[in-house]
């Protein structure tokens, strides 16, 4: 009887609990007595694809759109239908550009005539075959050519913009040019500079700007001053602060945000772009260095023109200002297996093995070497970080299994301290050092996979996430989302002496053009904004410990997820704990082996009262990280973990006898 009473005492106090929205105490034991495997100090990087405009109108500072008229050299064999570039395959992506001078508009004031035309007859150079000729027929009050940039320039009062342009007059007569930047509808001039007169020859001008007005929807106008013919190309405007103020330089907003990621590499360029819509459209890397005016530009497979002026040398620039080592993805001698793949003849392999093992002498050579010669040319004698070359992206099929051998025994042999990374997981008769797992699907996809790589073959090869990310039911990037990622990231880390490296995928958005459905990072021409997934993904690379420390519960615990480790720098236990319920959920924490240093500790806490909360330009800190202190008992810690949250603990110890 009196066991009865007892335990329907129990279930009535259960359900109390239930009832008023709490569920019952699980109690997990930490274990500090011995450490668990050494977390990899490579987990956390980033990956970078020129996507939703990314880098063009994005990272990449240039302010002027289609600089170069190039807009309309689709890849080889390819024709425009529409809205749509066609490859000879078949394969259509969307462009949107609206005509073949995109970016540029005829200015006219006062009754002003005439009209401006790409033509191909008077090439600046063989990688620039098309230039624009304005020609002006009736002068009225003002007349010339604009460039209101991508979505408008971004013009600080103040600040200082350096304007450099080729341009040439016809039949020799020598022409004044006015430069300025300027309102919207060019009511108001904030400054204003005439050029020396421009001549018969192809030629560079250049000067810097100061407007005595902000204004980020600005453009960038050039005029002259009689009816009368100019030829320009190669129109380029760029603040003069960019990060760490490199000439051709990156956005300073855009790059602080990835520095707060503290990434351990880069992985660049792409990505579906490295295959390219075919052949001809691959990341060429021998493109993309060397003076802006030499650079032949891309029309990109999400359907947009890139100069190529953030190119590999830019890239492997920013791997260093990052302190990050270089991941470099190369063409396997085939296009992109999604979109109906292009592949080179069997003997043109060696072609694209020497393309890739060219690039690393770029990045890694001596100065005496071909391609380190042009490096130290370019301005950066020293090598650069490159530390993992990738061959590949998201490549399958027989022909890639023949390919990578081709290509690992070429670069092992020359380069044997660069780390080779695989497609594959296996290829019969060939080495894999590291293989590239992705992942994109929905919040419970993500849940269900923190223990995904409990029971991987520790013989290896080594696994890099290379992209992940929960890509549906999480609106544009939702709180739900973010912790389920979280919950995935946690199955990393403790795996993280076989899972040793990630990267989330796609790392930026322009919010005027997005290609794909969740991306980490937004962006227009004056802010920039982490979603949740970023603030996740900080949370992580700012609190990865040295190692993990086994964490169980004898409870059988729903919707609560967690991980310990130890920071060694800081003699700290990091907690890790994901509520993905709606409920509260109290949690208690025993641990053996180790004594608290102090009774006050720091959280960490990541949550919103509705999961479906995002960050967005105009709320870009709906969901933040909040740090605090508590209290730690005497037994442990024990605490209430909010609906829909993410909290890091860190506390406090003496150091683990271990
Ligand atoms: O991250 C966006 C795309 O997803 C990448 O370009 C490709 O590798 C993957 O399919």
């Amino acid at each position: 009887m009196l066991k009865k009473i007892r335990i329907s005492r129990i279930v009535a106090i259960l359900f109390l609990l239930a009832a008023n929205g709490v569920n019952a105490q699980s109690t997990y034991t930490i274990d500090a007595s011995q450490p668990g495997i050494a977390v990899s100090p490579n987990l956390y990087g980033i990956f970078f694809e020129e996507i939703n405009h990314a880098g063009e109108g994005g990272l990449y500072a240039e302010m002027v759109q289609n600089r170069d008229f190039e807009v309309t050299s689709i890849p080889l064999g390819s024709s425009m239908a529409g809205n749509l570039v066609r490859t000879k395959d078949l394969w259509q992506e969307r462009k949107i550009f609206g005509n073949e001078l995109h970016g540029w508009s005829f200015l006219s004031e006062g009754g002003a005539i005439g009209d401006i035309r790409l033509r191909q007859d008077h090439p600046l150079n063989g990688k620039n075959p098309a230039s624009m000729r304005l020609i002006v027929t009736k002068s009225g009050n003002r007349s010339g050519v604009y460039n209101a940039g991508f979505w408008g320039m971004n013009f600080i009062q103040g600040e200082t913009y350096n304007l450099s342009f080729f341009a040439r007059s016809s039949g020799n007569k020598k022409l004044d040019v006015t430069v300025s930047l300027e309102s919207p509808n060019g009511n108001r001039i904030y400054a204003e500079k005439k050029m020396a007169q421009v001549g018969g020859n192809w030629q560079k001008y250049e000067c810097s700007l100061v407007p005595n007005t902000s204004d980020n929807l600005g453009r960038l106008a050039l005029t002259i001053h009689q009816p009368d013919t100019l030829w320009l190309d190669v129109v380029s405007l760029f603040p003069q602060k960019t990060y760490r103020n490199r000439a051709n330089g990156l956005r300073d907003d855009m790059m602080q945000i990835l520095a707060g990621l503290k990434p351990a590499f880069v992985r660049f360029p792409g990505g579906a772009i490295v295959g390219g819509m075919n052949l001809d459209n691959r990341i060429q890397w021998k493109n993309s260095i060397g003076d802006i005016s030499q650079r032949k530009g891309t029309m990109n497979l999400w359907g947009y023109y890139t100069t190529n002026g953030l190119g590999y040398h830019e890239y492997l620039q920013m791997c260093e200002d990052l302190k990050a080592d270089a991941l470099w993805v190369c063409n396997p001698g085939f296009s992109d297996n999604y979109r109906k793949a292009e592949y080179c003849k069997p003997e043109e392999v060696h072609l694209y093995v020497k393309e890739a093992l060219d690039a690393l002498e770029y990045a890694l050579g001596p100065v005496d070497s071909e391609w380190g010669s042009k490096r130290a040319a370019n301005g950066h004698p020293a090598a650069f970080p490159l530390k993992y070359i990738e061959i590949g992206n998201e490549a399958s099929g027989e022909v890639y299994r023949t390919n990578y051998k081709l290509f690992y025994d070429a670069i092992h042999a020359k380069y044997p301290e660069v780390k080779i990374i695989s497609n594959y997981g296996a290829i019969p008769g060939g080495v894999v050092e590291i293989k590239d797992d992705h992942k994109y699907g929905s919040p419970d996809s993500f849940i269900k996979a923190f223990n995904q790589y409990d029971k991987a073959d520790r013989k290896g090869p080594e696994i890099y996430v290379g992209e992940y990310g929960c890509t549906s039911g999480v609106g544009q990037g939702n709180l739900k989302g973010a912790l389920a990622e979280a919950v995935y990231l946690m199955g990393l880390e403790k795996n993280s002496d076989i899972v040793t490296m990630s990267s989330y995928a796609p790392l930026f958005f322009h919010v005027n053009d997005n290609a794909w459905p969740v991306n980490m990072i937004g962006f227009d021409n004056q802010s920039v904004f982490g979603r949740t997934s970023y603030w996740v993904n900080r949370m992580m690379a700012e609190n990865r410990p040295d190692f993990i420390l086994n964490t169980q519960s004898a409870d059988s615990v729903k919707n609560l997820f967690c991980i310990s480790g130890y920071d060694k720098k800081t003699d700290e236990i990091v907690l890790k704990v994901v509520n993905t319920s709606a409920q509260p959920q109290k949690a208690a924490f025993r641990f053996k082996g180790i004594l608290f240093a102090s009774q006050t500790a720091t959280s960490i806490l990541l949550t919103h009262s509705d999961f479906n909360a995002e960050n967005s330009r105009y709320n870009p800190e709906v969901v933040v990280p909040q740090t605090g202190q508590f209290k730690v008992g005497k037994e442990g810690i024990e605490r209430e973990f909010s609906p829909w949250s993410f909290t890091i603990l860190r506390v406090k110890t003496t150091k683990p006898k271990n």
